[in-house]
């Protein structure tokens, strides 16, 4: 959470600060902040504000700031509340900072070194300018090594000296930190995103490796002050799919570039009509030893999981766990060698994923990660990682990472089978060819997306929604009713049909609106009975439903969108992008920040 930009070089930097900020919102919207320095150096100058990156714009075009040496933050607030004082930049003595992450021994360290009375901001990020600055005597590698062990915590830091014109330090643990040269100077982000407009080779600055950005390019050192060799990566994106595309919002633009993006992480991974993962040197081994497998994720990822999990047991036959990663320590997890751990996350950092995946590895597991940010940390820490080419997405609520996640989780499965011996060549192909059509199947959905927006045009006025199903149903639900929850503010919830007597079906009444998903055959006859029960008790409900047929009493139903038909399994595709749809659209007519729902942020680095 939180992002971050450096920037050091010929230009002057307030624009490229700014405009880096607002593609780094989606990180944090709570405040914002820059300090700029010129060829001088000496005190920077400090601007900073509670509120959007706008509002710091306009602060800037009022104060007439300039410099060409410069670093910004946007923040998602921890420690200490959402206001002016508790914005980055943090300043102390001679020293100026920006911190993603969190400083836990911050109180032990404000007593330690008597700064009770001395700090300006309720924040665990000041006293690491406190610390640099009590540490600081001409060595800046001596101060940050210094001060970095006495950290503990997550932390990525970029750092100026006052007396150090032009020169801009980070150091990072577990929280993310990328660098690149650029033409005329040198540059750094928490995200790829913010460094992509300016050049395409980038490197990942490694845990505990201190960078200096200065006009001349970037030098890295180890700890121990040795020069540190730099591995550099290639964005894989083109920098224009960063833009809005002329949707008024990311999240339509994402919806809407779903087929291309199944189309990018499935072709690539097909060959002679099997699913091949050579490229990323995945062996067969892997996926035929393993007795059991334990997914790791959160929110929208793990929910990928749960279908995978679906997938893998109707069609392997062994045993899935799907965790929530902030649960997994605390539940005594069983993981060992023969225990296959998938760790699936967007943006490749959010830490409770991490550590659980770090657990894993210890107790013996082999791992394969499936993650959409080159190079993030969740892909270094495992064994394998099969990248999902889902390209940025901006919009905090996930929708092209979570079905370019299953597209991949598809084709594990069918790896898995060919691995295992477990299927012949029509049940391979018949499989293969499904899983080829779901680009060409989402387009027929996305276009109808008029008839959705009339079907979320029933729900805007909802204190409450229901959505019910059984099976891959009820999973596909749950990232639908996620998706409803964290954009349109409506109270959502996912329920399994069968479970609603047990409980809750006390809260259906006339107003509350019901989504009920039928896509799988077997569970066909049991869900209409499900979805009768609520109607019984008034509630209004619009079906989505496999397939043409026509069905008793079509008068009953509030809506019925009928999905185009796939294999059972596949069904999840289609409707997944109506669910999406029709969150959006709630959303919009709501009048709301689509892509930056309230309390927020699009990648969670605190536990
Ligand atoms: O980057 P990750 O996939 O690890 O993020 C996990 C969740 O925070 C994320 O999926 C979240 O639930 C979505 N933004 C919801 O739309």
């Amino acid at each position: 959470m939180c992002g971050i930009i450096g920037y050091t070089g010929k230009k002057e930097a307030t624009d490229i600060l700014i405009d880096a900020l607002e593609l780094l919102e989606y990180r944090g919207y709570d405040s914002a902040g820059i300090a700029l320095s010129d060829e001088a150096g000496g005190e920077p100058r400090l601007l900073k504000r509670a509120g959007r990156v706008k509002d710091l714009r306009e602060l800037c075009a009022e104060s007439d700031v300039s410099g060409k040496c410069g670093i910004g933050h946007t923040r998602w607030a921890t420690h200490g509340g959402v206001c002016d004082e508790n914005a980055h930049p943090h300043r102390f003595g001679r020293v100026t900072i920006i911190h993603n992450g969190i400083i836990e021994n911050y109180r032990e360290l404000i007593e330690k070194y008597g700064l009770e009375h001395k700090l300006c901001s309720q924040t665990d990020s000041e006293i690491v300018a406190a610390v640099l600055n009590r540490f600081y005597e001409k060595d800046p590698y001596a101060a940050i090594r210094k001060t970095v062990l006495k950290l503990k915590g997550t932390f990525a830091l970029a750092i100026m000296f006052d007396d150090i014109p032009g020169k801009i330090f980070a150091v990072r643990n577990v929280s993310p930190i990328v660098a690149a040269s650029t033409e005329d100077g040198a540059i750094l982000s928490s995200d790829v995103a913010a460094i992509a407009p300016f050049t395409s080779q980038y490197f990942v600055v490694p845990e505990f490796h201190v960078v200096c950005l200065s006009e001349d390019g970037i030098e890295m050192f180890d700890l121990s002050g040795d020069k540190a060799r730099i591995d550099w990566l290639t964005v894989d994106w083109d920098v224009s799919r960063s833009d809005k595309g002329g949707y008024p919002f990311y999240m339509e633009k994402e919806i809407m570039e779903q087929p291309q993006v199944i189309q990018d992480t499935v072709m690539p991974r097909i060959k002679d009509g099997r699913p091949d993962f050579s490229a990323e040197g995945i062996p067969d081994s892997i996926l035929s030893e393993c007795k059991r497998i334990c997914v790791i994720a959160c929110g929208t990822a793990m929910h990928a999981g749960l279908v995978g999990k679906s997938l893998i047991q109707a069609m392997i036959g062994i045993h899935v766990d799907v965790v929530m990663a902030s649960e997994f320590m605390y539940n005594d997890p069983v993981v060992d060698k023969e225990t296959l751990v998938i760790a699936i996350s967007q943006s490749g950092e959010t830490i409770d994923t991490l550590e659980a995946l770090k657990f894993a590895r210890k107790c013996g597991s082999p791992s394969i990660s499936i993650v959409n940010v080159k190079g993030a940390s969740i892909a270094r820490a495992s064994e394998y990682v099969i990248y999902t080419c889902a390209g940025p997405e901006i919009a905090v609520a996930s929708t092209k990472a979570y079905t370019t996640q299953l597209a991949v989780l598809y084709l594990l499965t069918a790896r898995m089978a060919v691995a295992r011996g477990l299927w012949d060549d029509g049940k391979l192909s018949a499989y293969m060819e499904e899983l080829v059509r779901v680009p060409k199947v989402m387009e027929e959905v996305l276009a109808r997306k008029d008839e959705i927006h009339h079907i979320a045009d029933t729900m805007l006025n909802a204190r409450d929604v229901f959505m019910i199903g059984r099976g891959l149903d009820y999973s596909i639900l749950l990232e639908g009713s996620l998706k409803l929850k964290e954009v349109s503010y409506i109270h959502s919830e996912a329920y399994a049909s069968g479970e609603l007597k047990h409980g809750t079906i006390a809260l259906i009444t006339e107003e509350t609106p019901v989504i009920a998903v039928v896509t799988q055959d077997k569970l066909k006859s049991k869900e209409l009975s499900n979805i009768k029960e609520v109607q019984s008790r008034g509630a209004k409900v619009i079906l989505l439903i496999k397939g043409e047929e026509r069905l008793e009493q079509e008068k009953i139903w509030n809506r019925i969108f009928r999905l185009p038909v796939m294999a059972d399994e596949f069904m999840v595709m289609p409707a997944s992008i109506v669910l999406q749809l029709i969150a959006y659209y709630v959303s919009a007519d709501k009048g709301l920040d689509v892509d930056k729902p309230r309390n927020l942020a699009k990648v969670v680095t605190v536990e």
